[in-house]
């Protein structure tokens, strides 16, 4: 049997699987399209939300975008310009992707920034009761600890309810972070529909996810209400936020380790390109012109499948009494997955070069590397966002690489694992080109 073949058996449309009850325990306020494991709520939210992320809907976000790493690559020179040796200065580069995803999803989901690119630090505005005063938390970290309680929780349902009495402050800052998490959409969601509801000519004019979630409608014509509203605009932080900061950064992690690799191979070959492509003048990519540079795609391709940063088995739920794969019969309620980041490293699915970083492999994939190459998941409650998330690393890396000449500073790239996998650092050297 191809491994390849569980993802349609778990995953694909029409098998009658659920989202197991896993999920139930990343639900702060009420289910979002992430967390909710209705099927008609979930088809429901599901077809809002994919109206925000049509293509057409996805190209109004360019202009956020680009204000935001703008002010990126403004943090980026003045960090550039503080050479230590050689011309080159050093930094640890995944922070700064995480300001810089932070920054763009906050903008198109709440209607602001942020702003920790310009602070240069991870901070957002949180508050945890409706009217209680405004806090300032860590949002990375918070993002981070948060999935890894929810995702410890979701395997030991049982300790949920004691969760946050337990002494261990994993489960306490964890638990902690769920509500900051929580205050954090709600102060950005009310800051958005005050200023909506003061000044609608402005405000009718930007478009982005919120003003889609804000005007959309149920089928039965209501709009969603503000905790509903709140949820869904959270769900996006959260699914939008680390997701491309971790895949960014390994990203860049892997070209530039490729490089040392095999000297010569990938990046003068990804420079020409962004040199052909993005003027001397451009300081900050348009998606026009790297959305359609193959090698620049090979190389974000090749670098979410070495990484994977959605790595672990995303649980489903059997639902009925006559399921068997590969001649072995699961009954109803049994849980199952294929985890990506073990079809990302098969070598009888990649071959024996399967750990090294070579982007040309994508030119000739066989059958079975297409369908093990499974980095937004498959099915109905595959992304609904990864017109964006191409979009934005698109930008990112497109625009990194033809600014700057990069230099890797590390041995090798060491993960954590929460809900998704995030480098832990990444050391480079920088310089202006
Ligand atoms: C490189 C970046 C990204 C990766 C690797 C990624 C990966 C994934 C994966 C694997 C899932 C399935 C999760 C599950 O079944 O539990 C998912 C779901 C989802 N993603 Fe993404 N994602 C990325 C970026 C984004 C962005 C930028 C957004 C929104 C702006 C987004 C919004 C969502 C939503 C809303 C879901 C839930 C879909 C549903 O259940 O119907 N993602 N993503």
């Amino acid at each position: 049997m191809r491994p390849t073949k569980g993802i349609q058996a778990v995953y694909a449309h029409g098998n009658g699987f659920l989202k197991d009850h896993f999920y139930e325990a990343f639900v702060s306020g009420v289910p979002g399209v992430f967390n909710t494991r209705d099927r008609v709520q979930h088809t429901r939210k599901r077809k809002i939300v994919a109206h925000a992320f049509s293509p057409g809907a996805v190209n109004a976000f360019e202009t956020h975008m680009a204000e935001n790493l703008r002010r990126w690559i403004g943090q980026l020179d003045r960090i550039a310009a503080a050479p230590e040796r050689d011309g080159y200065a050093k930094m640890n580069m995944m922070p700064w992707c995480s300001y810089i995803a932070f920054d763009i999803i906050g903008d198109l989901a709440f209607g602001a920034p942020f702003g920790m690119v310009k602070k240069g630090r991870d901070e957002v505005e949180t508050q945890l009761s409706p009217n209680g005063p405004i806090l300032l938390a860590p949002g990375a970290e918070t993002l981070n600890r948060r999935g890894e309680v929810s995702s410890t929780l979701g395997l030991l349902p049982s300790l949920r309810p004691f969760a946050k009495y337990l002494p261990d402050p994993f489960f306490t800052k964890g638990i902690q972070s769920v509500q900051n998490l929580h205050g954090v959409a709600s102060i950005a969601v009310a800051k958005r529909l005050d200023a909506t509801e003061k000044d609608n000519a402005q405000q009718k004019q930007r478009h982005d996810i919120l003003d889609m979630l804000v005007k959309s409608k149920g089928p039965d014509g209501t709009p969603m209400q503000r905790d509903e509203l709140t949820s869904e605009a959270l769900t996006q932080l959260i699914a939008g936020s680390d997701t491309v900061s971790n895949t960014s950064c390994a990203i860049i992690y892997y070209i530039l380790s490729g490089e040392r690799e095999a000297p010569g191979t990938i990046l003068s070959r990804l420079q020409q390109e962004l040199d052909t492509a993005i003027p001397d003048s451009t300081a900050v990519a348009s998606h026009a012109q790297v959305k359609n540079l193959p090698f620049l795609r090979r190389c974000m391709d090749e670098g979410m499948r070495l990484h994977s940063t959605s790595a672990l088995g995303l649980p489903r739920l059997v639902t009925s009494s006559s399921f068997s794969f590969s001649s072995v019969h699961f009954p109803m309620g049994t849980v199952l997955s294929v985890p990506s980041y073990t079809l990302h490293h098969s070598s009888a699915i990649w071959g024996p070069d399967v750990e090294s970083f070579k982007p040309d492999r994508f030119l000739h994939l066989t059958e079975a590397q297409k369908t093990a190459f499974n980095p937004f998941s498959y099915g109905p409650r595959a992304c609904v966002g990864q017109n964006v998330a191409i979009m934005e690393l698109a930008l990112i890396v497109g625009t990194l690489f033809r600014r700057y000449d990069l230099v890797l500073e590390q041995e090798k790239l060491e993960s954590s694992e929460g809900f998704s996998k995030k480098p832990v650092e990444c050391w480079v050297s920088i310089r202006r080109r």
